[in-house]
């Protein structure tokens, strides 16, 4: 059995993303996403909780799909979960250099662990979490941006940071 995990910090899960977890889910007997807290970005919009839920109830349709979460380097998350393979998606050019130096490093780390990418679908190259959440923050509706199920979501919270 094949089975491939998908990191990230799904900060919120995009339309580009759920592409992404469909056609791994096509090519690999299992998938298990792992959300992580990603050091680099500060103050996330959703918990590493809310994110698990909101990612859950969008595969729920998928059955060979799980979701986890996890601290730590990917590489022993992928260890764990007897998996060899990392899955990442490449948008553009501006994807590559870090996306690369990634997978070489992880590979220099556990050379049984290996980086696959798939080039995000050509309507959803443009798409980014951090996009998502600018035009967000600033009231602009992201239906046409993120699943039916983290629309309400999304709106909740903007509610709530007005309020607060
Ligand atoms: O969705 P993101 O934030 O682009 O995902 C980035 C992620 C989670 C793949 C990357 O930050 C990561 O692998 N973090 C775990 C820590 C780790 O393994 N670091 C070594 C590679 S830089």
């Amino acid at each position: 059995m094949t089975v491939a995990v998908y990191p990230g910090s799904f900060d919120p899960l995009t339309l580009g993303h759920f592409d992404i977890i469909k056609r791994a889910s096509f090519l690999f007997d299992r998938v298990v996403i792992g959300i992580l807290n990603n050091s680099s970005k500060k103050s996330p919009l959703f918990s590493k909780e809310e994110r698990v839920i909101m990612l859950k109830e969008a595969v729920s349709g998928l059955d060979n799909v799980v979701v986890e979460s996890f601290d730590g380097l990917v590489v022993d998350f992928a260890r764990e979960q007897g998996s060899h393979i990392i899955i990442r998606g490449l948008r553009a050019l501006a994807d590559f250099d870090i996306e690369l130096q990634m997978a070489q490093s992880n590979h220099i780390v556990a050379p049984d662990v290996d980086t696959v990418f798939l080039s995000t679908s050509v309507e959803y190259s443009y798409l980014s979490s951090s996009m998502v959440k600018e035009y967000a923050l600033y009231g602009a509706s992201v239906k046409d941006f993120v699943p039916a199920n983290v629309l309400p979501k999304i709106e909740e919270k903007i509610q709530l940071m007005k309020v607060n």
